[in-house]
């Protein structure tokens, strides 16, 4: 069943039967691999993902298909620092950077990557960050239709910014800019019963 939220004259779809989001674990490690390396060619070392996941545990997400104890769908994401991108004359901020999302392709177009975005940004805005940002490949249409869903504009792009070659866009948005939107995703999955909190503790 399709379930809609309406938010900002924006409309947000979800078909989230038997989907599940989490904070990822390390023994989850080998399947966000997996996913990454099915949908994206930036496929980056288990090191990375082991250093993001104990550096910012808040901040990395996965979904899983509950009938098959898999998962389907993860976004990790860290802090960075720097200048706005909105307003040049500020001091140094904090930001908030997607670093890699992902989503099977038979679990796409149910609002999975939907969920990720809106529990992950307010994890981020726990960490008091100013502006959310992420590079995204100037072709990719339906991965920069969704950061438009939650905001994000294109402020800058950067010339053969990936490995063959291709310029990324680079996407920001201003924390209070896309407040109400992520807050009312996340509690939304939360009442459904569709998100799981926990953290798995650092060793
Ligand atoms: N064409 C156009 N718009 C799309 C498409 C598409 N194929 N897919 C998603 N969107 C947009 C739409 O606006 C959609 O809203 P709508 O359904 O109301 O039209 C909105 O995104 C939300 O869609 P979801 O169902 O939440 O997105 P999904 O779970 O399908 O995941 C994603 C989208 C992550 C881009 C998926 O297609 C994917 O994994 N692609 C390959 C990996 C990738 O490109 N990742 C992003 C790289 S950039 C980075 O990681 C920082
Ligand atoms: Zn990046």
């Amino acid at each position: 069943m399709v379930k809609r939220l309406q938010i900002k004259n924006l409309e947000f779809k979800f078909q989230l039967e038997n989907i599940l989001f989490r904070h990822c674990r390390f023994e989850d490690i080998a399947q966000v691999m997996h996913v990454n390396r099915v949908t994206l060619p930036e496929n980056y070392s288990r090191y990375t993902f082991l250093s993001l996941l104990r550096t910012y545990p808040d901040l990395f997400i996965v979904a899983v298909d509950e009938n098959k104890d898999q998962i389907v769908g993860y976004i990790m994401n860290k802090i960075d620092t720097g200048y706005s991108f909105f307003d040049k004359s500020s001091a140094i901020i904090k930001k908030g950077h997607v670093f890699s999302i992902g989503v099977l392709p038979g679990y796409r177009k149910r609002g999975i990557a939907t969920g990720l975005l809106g529990l992950a940004f307010n994890y981020m805005f726990k960490r008091s960050v100013s502006e959310i940002f992420l590079e995204v490949r100037v072709s990719n249409i339906p991965a920069i239709k969704l950061y438009e869903k939650f905001g994000m504009k294109k402020v800058d792009t950067i010339p053969y910014y990936y490995a063959d070659g291709e310029t990324a866009y680079v996407m920001a948005v201003k924390t209070t800019d896309v407040y109400d939107i992520a807050k009312k995703i996340a509690t939304y999955l939360i009442k459904t019963d569709k998100f799981n909190e926990s953290i798995e503790e650092i060793k």
